[in-house]
C-alpha cells in the first residue's frame, strides 16, 4: 500500500498581497479565507515556493519514487493546476533549467548503465510512447498521422492504447530527439492567461524492462510522466470558437478526474474511470498499482485566488488515495504443458508396438514444445544417424527440464504430505527412495549423453558417476517423474534398452486404490505420477477460474465468499491476470494462511486417487 504523494509548487513569489502562506514545516499551507476572515489549512507531502528549482523538486520528491521502477513497480508523476500555473514548465522546463521529465529519464539511463556494469547478468530495455488527449481523442505524438487511437481494456484488465507507437531508446540523447519531435507536434495555443497554453493532456510512457539472466526473471515497469492541460475560467481566458471548445473538453475531463478522486475517497463500489479518456489513462496512477506523485501548481497572486483555492481542494483530497503497488515480475523460464506431455506418454506406453519412426517424430514434436527443435536439415531428422547431435540435444533438454517451475513440484510434495501422515516413517523411506530414483534418472542420462555409448550404458546400469554427486541440492529439487518421458523416447532412439525397460514399467499407469501396499515402490511411482498429473490439471483449472470467473463462479470455490470474489475481480481489473495462485496474496484480504487454506480446500480435498 502506498498513498499518493501530493506536493505543491507555488509559481510566483509570495508577497504581502498573497493570500497564500507556506508554514515552516514546508508541508502546511494556509490560504486566506476572505469570507470569514480566517485561514484554511492544507497539508502536503512537501511544499516548494518560487525559489525552488527543478533540481530540488526532483531530488526530494521524484528520485525516491523512481527507485521503485528498478524493482518492477509502476510509477506515475503528473502535474495538476490551473492554466498558466506552471505545469508544463515543471514537467519539461527549458534548456537552461530542464524539467522533471528530462531529469527522470536521465536518472533512469544513468542508473541502468551503472547497474549493468555491476551486474553483467542484468539487461535493460527501455522504450517510450508519447500521446496526447485532445478533445477526447487520443493522438500519437511519435508516429505520424492524425488518427484517433482506440482505448480499450484488454483480456487481463489492462488499459491499452491500440496501435500506439513504441520507440526503443538506448540513450538519453536518443530520448531527447524523439521527445522533442513529439513535443513539437503537441497542440499549444495562446490564451489571455498563457501564451503557450497546452490544449491537450500529454502522457509520456516509458517502459523499463530488466532481465536478470541468472534468475531468469524479468521485471517490467512503466513510468507515466503526464502534463495535464489546466482548468480554465473562460471569463478570464477570453476563449471563443475553437479555444472555447477545447476549454470545454479540458474542464470536463478534469471534472471527471475530481469525481474519480471523490469516489476513491468515499470508497464507492463504482469509480467513474470510464467517463473520460483521461481518467481511463490515469486508472493505474490513482487507485491503481503505481507509486504516484501529483505535483499541484498554483499561483500565489491574489488575482488567481479562486483557481488556487480549487487546486488546493483537489490536491488535499488526492492525498487520501491509497494505491496498491506491486512488482511486475515475469518468470522467463521455459514452460510447456506438462499434462499434455504426460497424456502422450501414456498413449505411447499403451501402444508399445509403435515403430521407431513414429517415436522419432514425437521427439521432434516435444522439442517444438520446449523450443529446442532446430529445423535445419542436419539436425531435424534425429533418426539415430547423428548421435553427437542427439546427445547434445538431450543435454540441452535436460537443462530445460531442470529449470521447470518449482511450484508444481512443491504442490506435488505438499500433496504427498497431505495424503500420508508425516509420522509414517515407512512412507518417508519409500518417498525418499522414489525421489532418488526420479532425481537421479536425469543426471544419469545427461552424463550418458556426454560420454561414449558404452559409458552411457554403464551409467544407466546404475554405476554412479562422481559428477552426479556434485549437483547442487537445489537443482535436484526441481526434478520430477514428468521429465522421464522425453528422455525415454530419445534413449530409445539411441538403443539404450535398459532405461527404456525401466521407464516402460513406470509408464504402466494402473488404477490406484487405498488398499495398495505402500511398500510397493512401483505403485508409489504410479501414484506420484497420477497425483502430479492431477495437481497440474487442478492448478490450471483453479487459475482459469480465478482469471476468468465471474462473481458467481468464484463463490462456487471453497473459502471464497462474495467479498473475496469481488476483491479478486477488482484486483484483476486493475492488475490483470494472476500468473499463479500465490498471486492471491497481493490482495489485502488474502493472507498467506488464507491462500494456503484456499489451495488445500479446492485442490487436495478433492483428490480421489487414494
Ligand atoms: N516556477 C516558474 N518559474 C518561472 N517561470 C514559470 C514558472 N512556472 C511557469 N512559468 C512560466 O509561466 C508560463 C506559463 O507556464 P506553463 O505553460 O508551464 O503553464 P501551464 O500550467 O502548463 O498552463 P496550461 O495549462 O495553459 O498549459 C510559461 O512562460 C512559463 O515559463
Ligand atoms: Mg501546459
Amino acid at each position: 500500500m502506498a498513498s499518493v504523494q501530493v506536493v505543491l509548487r507555488v509559481r510566483s513569489s509570495i508577497d504581502d498581497e498573497s493570500p497564500l502562506r507556506i508554514c515552516d514545516d514546508n508541508q502546511t499551507v494556509d490560504l486566506w479565507n476572505y469570507r470569514y476572515d480566517d485561514t484554511i489549512r492544507f497539508k502536503f507531502d512537501r511544499c516548494y515556493n518560487s525559489d525552488c528549482d527543478h533540481q530540488e523538486i526532483f531530488q526530494r520528491s521524484i528520485q525516491p519514487l523512481l527507485n521503485h521502477v528498478f524493482d518492477g513497480h509502476n510509477v506515475s508523476i503528473f502535474t495538476y493546476g490551473a492554466t498558466g500555473s506552471g505545469k508544463t514548465y515543471t514537467m519539461i522546463g527549458n534548456e537552461s533549467d530542464p524539467g522533471l521529465i528530462p531529469m527522470a529519464v536521465n536518472e533512469i539511463f544513468s542508473y541502468t548503465s551503472k547497474q549493468h556494469k555491476l551486474h553483467k547478468n542484468w539487461k535493460y530495455n527501455i522504450s517510450m510512447s508519447y500521446l496526447e488527449v485532445y478533445q477526447e481523442k487520443i493522438y500519437d505524438l511519435i508516429a505520424s498521422g492524425n488518427k484517433d487511437l482506440n482505448l480499450y481494456q484488454n483480456k487481463s484488465g489492462k488499459i491499452v492504447v491500440g496501435d500506439l507507437a513504441e520507440s526503443a531508446i538506448c540513450s538519453f540523447e536518443e530520448f531527447c530527439k524523439v521527445f522533442m519531435k513529439g513535443n513539437n507536434g503537441r497542440r499549444v495555443a495562446a490564451t489571455k492567461l498563457n501564451r503557450q497554453s497546452s490544449r491537450s493532456h500529454s502522457v509520456l510512457l516509458l517502459k523499463v524492462e530488466k532481465t536478470d539472466n541468472s534468475t531468469l526473471e524479468r521485471f517490467n515497469s512503466k513510468v507515466y510522466l503526464i502534463d495535464l492541460a489546466g482548468s480554465e475560467d473562460n471569463r478570464r481566458t477570453g476563449n471563443s470558437g475553437e479555444r472555447l471548445k477545447e476549454s470545454g473538453t479540458i474542464n470536463s475531463s478534469l471534472f471527471v478526474l475530481g469525481k474519480v478522486v471523490e469516489a476513491l475517497n468515499q470508497q464507492l463500489a463504482r469509480i467513474p474511470y470510464r467517463e473520460s479518456k483521461l481518467t481511463r489513462l490515469l486508472q493505474d496512477s490513482i487507485g491503481g498499482s503505481a507509486h504516484s506523485c501529483i505535483i499541484t501548481t498554483v499561483s500565489a497572486s491574489k488575482s488567481d485566488y479562486y483557481s488556487t483555492y480549487n487546486t488546493l481542494q483537489f490536491a488535499s483530497k488526492s492525498r487520501n488515495i491509497i494505491n496498491k503497488p506491486f512488482a511486475q515480475i515475469e518468470n522467463i523460464k521455459p514452460r510447456h504443458d506438462l499434462s499434455e506431455t504426460r497424456k502422450r506418454r501414456i498413449s505411447t506406453a499403451e501402444d508399445d508396438k509403435n515403430n521407431k519412426k513414429k517415436k522419432s517424430s514425437e521427439i521432434v514434436h516435444i522439442e517444438h514444445e520446449i523450443g529446442t527443435h532446430d529445423s535445419s536439415p542436419g539436425i531435424s531428422s534425429n533418426k539415430c544417424g547423428n548421435d553427437t547431435e542427439i546427445k547434445y540435444q538431450l543435454a540441452e533438454f535436460e537443462k530445460k527440464m531442470l529449470s521447470r517451475q518449482e511450484q508444481q513440484t512443491k504442490a506435488l510434495l505438499q500433496c504427498l504430505t497431505n495424503m500420508f501422515p508425516e509420522s509414517n516413517s515407512q512412507l518417508d523411506g519409500i518417498r525418499s527412495k522414489v525421489e532418488k530414483e526420479l532425481v537421479h534418472a536425469l543426471p544419469r542420462v545427461a552424463t550418458a549423453t556426454k560420454n561414449s555409448g558404452a559409458d552411457s550404458i554403464n551409467v544407466l546400469n546404475g554405476k554412479e558417476n562422481s559428477k552426479f554427486n556434485k549437483r547442487p541440492a537445489g537443482v535436484t529439487k526441481n526434478l520430477s517423474s514428468i521429465a522421464l518421458k522425453p528422455i525415454e523416447n530419445k534413449l530409445d532412439n539411441l538403443k539404450v534398452h535398459r532405461l527404456h525397460n525401466v521407464n516402460k514399467q513406470a509408464l504402466d499407469v494402473k488404477p490406484i486404490t487405498c488398499s495398495k501396499k505402500l511398500s510397493d515402490d512401483n505403485t508409489l511411482l504410479d501414484m506420484l505420477r497420477k497425483v502430479d498429473d492431477r495437481t497440474a490439471r487442478q492448478i490450471d483449472d483453479l487459475l482459469r477460474i480465478l482469471n476468468q470467473g465471474d462473481c458467481k463462479s468464484l463463490t462456487l470455490l471453497n473459502t471464497i465468499g462474495k467479498k473475496k470474489a469481488k476483491a479478486i475481480i477488482d484486483f484483476r481489473n486493475i492488475n490483470g491476470e494472476f500468473s499463479d495462485i500465490a498471486g492471491l496474496q497481493k490482495i489485502p484480504c488474502f493472507t498467506p494462511n488464507t491462500v494456503r487454506k484456499f489451495v488445500e480446500c479446492n485442490m487436495f480435498s478433492s483428490l480421489d486417487v487414494m
